[in-house]
């Protein structure tokens, strides 16, 4: 048994923040601490109670006066597209069939892969994710080194290999038959494996024939259980494109919808031209809406609309995502930043705790992950970061004008990066010292 007492300042949610005065919607600890067994949460609370839970001479790290969460999660990003980052493009179609489409041929190397894998997993643990929900290529091979390295950092990880065997070169097609068994052998080869969770991955309607999307839903009836990760709605012409190759849906929604593609496992990237027909039905399914903001304004696809989405009659699940390499930046806490700049934009406050909660418990709970990751409740993945809000000489500068957790957060959302993040552990292990060993 191998136990370890963090000490810090906690802070975890327990629901969506309704405002930055719910303080309800949270628990702080300003002398906290997080006893970890064997890679588990045992307790968590005041550092005085937790200490009496801990067997005598316990190994302690003190973290203080930095801030414990639960490690970030990132539910959309692209494993292939590292070297695509900062791509110069139009738009969404000239970026994919310029940069990206040309860039994940090299993934059909399995050393490529095994060896952008290892520098994937070094970028999450060095920006405080400990949960990233991956596309990987459309070569089984990808999706091996992507697993293969998880497995040996023991991180919770969702990934699938891509399916696409239309509108993609060559090189980057599957079939609707290899896509099906493809997608299965790496099922029976991975999830499950530690914390390795498999999603079945169509594309987008664009790269798939509709022999594909139907193998596709043939996979999410035969594994109910399993994520499927897509996208949706991303760019106008994108969705135009997309209803010309299937003219019979009533919209891009219907689309996936007619091959049984949405539900509560089901996650799709963008969702920012949603009508209230396909919002309605993306509500009713239970599906989830992921929020790409650094995406979104880099490839100028459009402006998330969060509160059109989450306030109505029938409110659409919501979780927020960095969509590497189309997003610009592998740091959650960019991301809320230009989340929050895009409610501005429509006239909308995005209040920091909202901010948090959805980089830590909102997106866990997207995932149907909350019993496991995204808290610091006895019984989940000891994932954790800890942040410190004056990393840089800018942020301690402001850090002497604020007075509130509330903020502080905001000052780590707005000037923060991987330099905020002192430590990440995964499964209580401190992993940033890890980080440029292997490979
Ligand atoms: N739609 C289909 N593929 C992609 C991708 O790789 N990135 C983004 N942003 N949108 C997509
Ligand atoms: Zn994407």
């Amino acid at each position: 048994m191998t136990s370890l007492l963090i000490r810090g300042r906690l802070l975890s949610f327990k629901r969506a923040p309704l405002s930055r005065d719910d303080a309800a919607s949270y628990s702080y600890e300003p002398d906290g601490a997080v006893l970890v067994v064997d890679g588990t949460i045992r307790a968590s609370g005041s550092y005085g109670e937790v200490i009496e839970e801990a067997e005598d001479g316990v190994p302690e790290v003190d973290h203080r006066p930095h801030l414990i969460l639960p490690g970030f999660i990132d539910t959309h990003l692209h494993f292939p597209q590292m070297q695509v980052i900062g791509s110069y493009a139009a738009n969404l179609l000239e970026w994919l069939n310029t940069y990206t489409f040309i860039e994940e041929q090299r993934f059909a190397d399995p050393a490529h892969g095994a060896r952008i894998a290892v520098r994937f997993f070094d970028e999450m643990l060095r920006h405080g994710t400990t949960t990233a929900v991956a596309n990987c290529s459309v070569h089984k091979a990808s999706a091996d080194a992507f697993f293969a390295e998880s497995l040996k950092r023991n991180m919770r990880m969702i990934a699938g290999k891509v399916m696409m065997d239309r509108n993609a070169p060559e090189a980057l097609r599957d079939t609707a038959r290899s896509g099906y068994d493809d997608t299965k052998q790496v099922i029976s080869d991975w999830h499950g494996k530690g914390r390795n969770h498999v999603a079945i991955t169509p594309r987008f309607a664009i790269t798939s024939t509709p022999e594909q999307m139907e193998a596709s839903g043939a996979l999410a009836r035969e594994y109910p259980d399993l994520h499927v990760q897509t996208h949706l709605s991303e760019n106008r012409e994108e969705i135009e494109f997309t209803c010309s190759l299937y003219p019979d849906a009533k919209d891009y929604t219907d689309i996936y919808d007619r091959y049984g593609l949405l539900g509560p496992k089901s996650l799709f990237g963008h969702c920012i031209h949603l009508s209230d027909r396909e919002a309605d039905v993306m509500s009713e399914s239970g599906s989830v809406a992921v929020h790409c903001p650094t995406s979104n304004l880099f490839l100028g696809s459009g402006l998330f609309p969060l509160r059109r989405l989450t306030q109505r009659e029938k409110p659409v699940r919501v979780a927020f995502a960095t969509d590497i390499g189309g997003g610009t930046s592998y740091s959650m806490l960019r991301t809320l930043d230009e989340a929050y700049k895009i409610q501005q934009l429509l006239g909308e406050r995005l209040n920091p705790f909202e901010s948090f909660y959805f980089a830590t418990l909102g997106n866990a709970e997207a995932l149907s992950l909350s019993d496991r990751i995204g808290t610091l409740e006895p019984g989940t993945d000891a994932d954790l970061v800890v942040l410190n809000a004056a990393a840089t000489p800018a942020m301690a500068l402001k850090m002497e004008a604020v007075s509130t957790l509330s903020e502080e957060l905001f000052l780590l959302q707005t000037l923060g990066d991987d330099r905020s993040v002192v430590e990440t552990y995964v499964a209580g292990k401190a992993s940033k010292s890890t980080i440029g060993i292997a490979g």
